[in-house]
Parts: structure tokens; C-alpha cells; sequence
């Protein structure tokens, strides 16, 4: 069978790079997107190639903008061909109290973790339906799902997500496309290893499994969605949170 090509945005962060690793790890050709202003991409392919990843291939651009997104799918599409799976990864927080939030903190969070999902999925999503195959799959949140304190911006960002999947799932479910959304709980990467600690213990202390996730587990639900087998799943949210949240 040909080697299906999988697009991850935010390839070169905590999560993005657990995803790469095991989408690699099942046979998928990895395109790893990844922000302009990223000033390690030299570093981060160096570390891949000593874990036994040496043939990543790396698109660049800011995924809050549609023309930067035509671009990198052009180029990830003229590197390695159609894009076959497409993992809406890149997030960002800007966490503050609804009261002390600035509109240029809703405004970067929405764009980055919201936007960038029309952005990115206009690129590659007529072109799945054509061919008749294809897995877009988008990580939202356990914050998504339960509200946060401290994030309106970013909760209602990752609700948005689930909506956008839902909504997409159901207009490309007779096209061999599907469309599932990820809500990871707190996963140990930098971006929750930010949250101050007395604060990051708390929310530990609240998870039923007391402790953060694996990249890796969320790695692993990506392979799933992408693989065959997982052709009758769409408009789904996996949550993979240990036992935070239950819907
Ligand atoms: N619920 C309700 N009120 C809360 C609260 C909570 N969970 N946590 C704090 N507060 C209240 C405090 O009691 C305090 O109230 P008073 O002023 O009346 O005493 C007030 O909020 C403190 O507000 P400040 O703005 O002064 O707080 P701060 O600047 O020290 O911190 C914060 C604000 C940065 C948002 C901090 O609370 C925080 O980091 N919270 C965690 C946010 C979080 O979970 N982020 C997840 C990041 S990882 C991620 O997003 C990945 C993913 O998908 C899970």
C-alpha cells in the first residue's frame, strides 16, 4: 500500500512531536508544521533523528493566517504529494481571569486555536473528499468540554473545535472523510509544566488518576483516527483525560 501522508501543525511541541513520533512509528510519511518564529528546528530535527526519526519533512508558516496555510500545504503537497491525514494540533494559552483579560489575549487564542482550523482544513479537505479518503483530526480539550477558570479564551476555542468537527463530520461522512476531535486532559508538556505549580498540583490532586498524560497517549488515539479501522468514527470527541471529565 502507498505510505499515507499525515500533516501535524504545532509538530515541534510537547504533543506535536509525541504525534509525529508514533504516526511515524505506523507507517505514515510525517510533514511537521511549524511556527516561523520556532528558533529551534535545527535542534528539534537533530533530537528526532538520534530517537530514529530521520525523515520528517518540515513546513513552515503561522497557522492563524490563511495565506500562510495555502503556502504550506503547497509545499508539504510539492515535498511528498496529497495531504492524507491532517492533525489540527497547534494551540496556544494566554491564561488570565476573565477579569483581567485583554481582547488582544481572546484574539490570539481564538485565531491560533480556532481560526487556524478553517485555515488549515480549507486546504486539504475538498481534495480528501475527491479521492475519496481522508482523516482530519482535531485536538481540542478536556478544558473544551468543562470550562477552566482562567481560560475563558481558550475554552471557548477548544468548544469551538468540537463544533467545527461535529459540523464538518456530518457534511463529509458520505466522502470516506472523517472528521474527530481529541480532548486530551493535562498532558506533561511545557505548556502545562507552565502553570504555576501550587496551581498544577491542584488540578493533579482533581484528576481521578493523579497524574498528567503521556504525550504518547494522545500520540496513540491519532493513529487510531487515522488508521482504516477507525472508518466509522467521525464527528467524535475521545477524551483521554484521566477520568477528569466525563460527558
Ligand atoms: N476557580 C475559581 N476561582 C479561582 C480559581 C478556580 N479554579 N483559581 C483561582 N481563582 C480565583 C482565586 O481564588 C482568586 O480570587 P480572589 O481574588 O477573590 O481571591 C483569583 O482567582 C486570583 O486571580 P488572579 O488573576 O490574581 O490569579 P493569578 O494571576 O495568580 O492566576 C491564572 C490566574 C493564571 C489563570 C491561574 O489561576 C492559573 O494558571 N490557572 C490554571 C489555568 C489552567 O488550568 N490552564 C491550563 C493550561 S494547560 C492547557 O490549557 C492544556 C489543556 O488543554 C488542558
Amino acid at each position: 500500500m502507498t505510505q499515507r501522508v499525515a500533516l501535524v501543525t504545532g509538530a515541534m511541541g510537547g504533543l506535536g512531536t509525541a504525534i509525529c513520533q508514533e504516526l511515524a512509528k505506523a507507517g505514515h510519511k510525517v510533514v511537521a508544521a511549524y511556527h516561523p518564529q520556532f528558533d529551534n528546528k535545527d535542534a528539534w530535527l537533530q533530537e528526532m533523528a538520534e530517537a530514529g526519526f530521520n525523515d520528517f519533512v518540515c513546513v513552515s508558516g503561522d497557522i492563524s493566517s490563511l495565506e500562510d496555510c495555502q503556502t504550506m500545504v503547497a509545499n508539504a503537497e510539492a515535498a511528498v504529494g496529497q495531504i492524507d491525514v491532517l492533525v489540527n494540533n497547534a494551540g496556544i494559552t494566554r491564561d488570565r481571569m476573565f477579569a483581567k483579560m485583554e481582547k488582544d489575549g481572546w484574539d490570539a487564542v481564538i485565531a491560533t486555536n480556532l481560526t487556524s482550523l478553517f485555515n488549515m482544513t480549507k486546504q486539504v479537505s475538498a481534495k480528501m473528499s475527491e479521492r475519496g479518503w481522508g482523516r482530519i483530526i482535531n485536538i481540542s480539550s478536556v478544558n473544551g468540554l468543562k470550562g477552566q477558570a482562567g481560560q475563558t479564551n481558550y475554552s471557548a476555542a477548544k468548544a469551538g473545535v468540537i463544533g467545527f468537527t461535529k459540523a464538518l463530520a456530518a457534511e463529509l461522512a458520505t466522502k470516506g472523510v472523517t472528521v474527530n476531535a481529541i480532548c486530551p486532559g493535562y498532558v506533561a508538556t511545557k505548556m502545562v509544566m507552565a502553570i504555576k505549580p501550587e496551581v498544577l498540583q491542584s488540578i493533579i490532586d482533581g484528576v481521578p488518576m493523579k497524574r498528567l498524560a503521556r504525550p504518547e497517549e494522545i500520540g496513540g488515539a491519532c493513529v487510531y483516527l487515522a488508521s482504516d479501522i477507525a472508518g466509522f468514527m467521525t464527528g467524535s470527541t475521545m477524551n483521554i483525560c484521566g477520568g477528569l471529565y466525563y460527558q
